[in-house]
């Protein structure tokens, strides 16, 4: 569904990505592990298509979409991606249902609809009591089952994740872990997660390890 044909991207004299090539499946829960600034942020930037790659391809459902104009690749983004970083990256001006149904309202969804959706998204990430929250009154574990919630709520063919949990304790970040990729595996989407943590890279069908911008092997699991 989702390939990554020879990927090469340099930042200066630093050679990010060095010729990765790999391929997702619908569904497919894939860890992508490696020490830090093995390349990891990036291969996912190239394929969520927000880095373009300086040679390679990137192709989804078989159309080649690294070089699509930026319009085009912006919504293509809104339509078929959903990400979750570090640190939630949500609204801080906005409550938490209302940065869940901004997506949706992004897509031209009407504001009810849009609200009622995302309330739903809520509740099955178990923090419904949030809902009317401004995010800043939110814990860390809360902030980021919000952002899973935000990310899921178009119902995207994949949803991409930069250490979702890497701001959290051990217990906070395996719930969230766990919330994160039983919504993903209930509504069939795949996940492409970057992770330095083994016991993260556990619960995915397979993990792909980087090192200086290569790939060492994949591993099924
Ligand atoms: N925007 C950037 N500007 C300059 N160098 C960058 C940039 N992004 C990444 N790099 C460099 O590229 C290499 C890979 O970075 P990154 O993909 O962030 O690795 P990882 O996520 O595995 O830590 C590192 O050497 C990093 O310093
Ligand atoms: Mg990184």
């Amino acid at each position: 569904m989702l390939e990554a044909r020879g990927l090469g991207k340099s930042f200066g004299q630093t050679r990010a990505l060095n010729g990765v090539s790999l391929e997702i499946s619908e569904g497919e829960i894939v860890a992508i592990t490696g020490p830090s600034g093995a390349g990891k942020s990036t291969l996912l930037h190239c394929l969520a298509g927000v880095v373009r790659p300086e040679s390679g391809e990137v192709v989804l459902d078989g159309r080649r979409i690294d070089t699509l104009p930026e319009a085009e690749l912006t919504k293509l983004r809104r339509e078929s991606f959903g990400v979750v970083f570090q640190f939630g990256e949500l609204v801080p001006e906005l409550t938490a249902v209302e940065n869940v149904a901004l997506p949706l309202l992004f897509n031209r969804h009407g504001r009810q609809e849009a609200m009622t959706v995302a309330a739903e998204w809520l509740a099955r990430l178990e923090v419904s009591d949030c809902a009317n929250q401004r995010i800043g009154e939110l814990s860390g574990g809360q902030r980021q089952r919000v952002a899973v919630a935000r990310a899921l709520v178009t119902g995207p063919r994949v949803v991409f994740a930069d250490e979702p949990t890497g701001a959290l304790d051990t217990l906070g970040g395996e719930q969230v872990m766990s919330a994160l990729l039983g919504a993903a595996r209930t509504s069939h989407t795949a996940v492409v997660l970057v992770t330095h943590d083994n016991r993260v890279a556990a619960y995915a069908d397979r993990e792909i390890a980087l090192r200086d911008g290569a790939m060492l092997a994949g591993v099924d699991r």
